[in-house]
């Protein structure tokens, strides 16, 4: 059975869009639907609203969706490149310049890597999350300060980072990972709800040991990795590690 049967399904509302909608139910050879009623299996939906793409569970399907977000975060010195100045920045080191982000997901961290002037690669298994960072990096190259910077969108690689690190010619600097962890049975802060929506949709990432592995060896000098602050670290005893607000990115240097 094919990965999103029975759970995900494009919803095509409105005049635009139509021929796009097709070809993406087709890519993702999930349903087309126009309109859809209660006895429809699915409880995802991906849908052009508002010029971008956005992925709504039955909860959203009224309010609004989920997109890739192309804002600077809260805080954010809005200058390119920003300063690198906060816990993610020390985590990816002074001397850094080419990082590979493995885990792409929403890609608000390769995002904010990106505006504070790193050489980013992305990569994304889940063949929805490339779909909508697709369209958030199309939207990125459009903005303004992009193109009066002749600044482009981060690249994005489409696959499984485990095989994928091993066929990059020269090594990254670092390589970013911040996979899926298992939420803590005693909830401390309610998750967001993108985060809540792409656990449902797309589950644990049960292999993040083999790809810390990978990273490992495919690394030029370090592999940060994200970890919520109740999670052993994945690899061992981190080199260095920096706590961030309920997380660390514990950081692995490669001797
Ligand atoms: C927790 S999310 C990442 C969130 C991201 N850091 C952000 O700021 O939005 C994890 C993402 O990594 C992806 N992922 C996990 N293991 C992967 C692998 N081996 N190769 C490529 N992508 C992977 C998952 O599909 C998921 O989209």
């Amino acid at each position: 059975m094919h990965q999103y049967t029975g759970k995900l399904a494009v919803l095509h509302q409105g005049a635009e869009h139509k021929q796009q909608s097709q070809d993406l139910a087709e890519r993702l050879s999930v349903p087309f639907y126009e309109k859809i009623d209660k006895e429809c299996p699915e409880s995802f939906f991906l849908s052009w609203r508002e010029g971008c793409l956005k992925l709504l569970d039955k909860e959203l399907l009224k309010k609004g969706g989920l997109v890739v977000d192309i804002e600077p975060r809260n805080g954010e010195q809005r200058s390119w490149p920003a300063p690198k100045q906060d816990a993610l920045a020390h985590a990816l080191g002074k001397k850094t310049k080419t990082v590979i982000d493995a885990t792409t997901g929403w890609g608000q961290d390769s995002l904010h890597i990106f505006r504070m002037g790193y050489e980013l690669t992305c990569i994304e298994r889940s063949p929805v999350m490339a779909e909508l960072l697709a369209d958030g990096f199309n939207r990125l190259a459009e903005l303004d300060w992009m193109q009066n910077l002749k600044l482009q969108s981060p690249k994005l690689i489409k696959g499984n980072a485990i095989d994928l690190l091993a066929a990059f010619d020269s090594p990254p600097d670092c390589i970013y990972l911040d996979p899926m962890f298992p939420p803590k049975r005693k909830k401390s802060a309610l998750p967001k709800k993108s985060m809540v929506v792409l656990r449902d949709l797309l589950g644990d990432d049960q292999d993040k040991v083999m790809l810390f592995d990978a990273a490992l060896k495919a690394t030029g000098k370090r592999v940060v990795v994200k970890s919520p602050d109740y999670a052993e670290p994945l690899g061992g005893k981190p080199s260095e590690s920096y706590q961030g607000k309920l997380l660390r990115y514990d950081v692995y240097l490669k001797n």
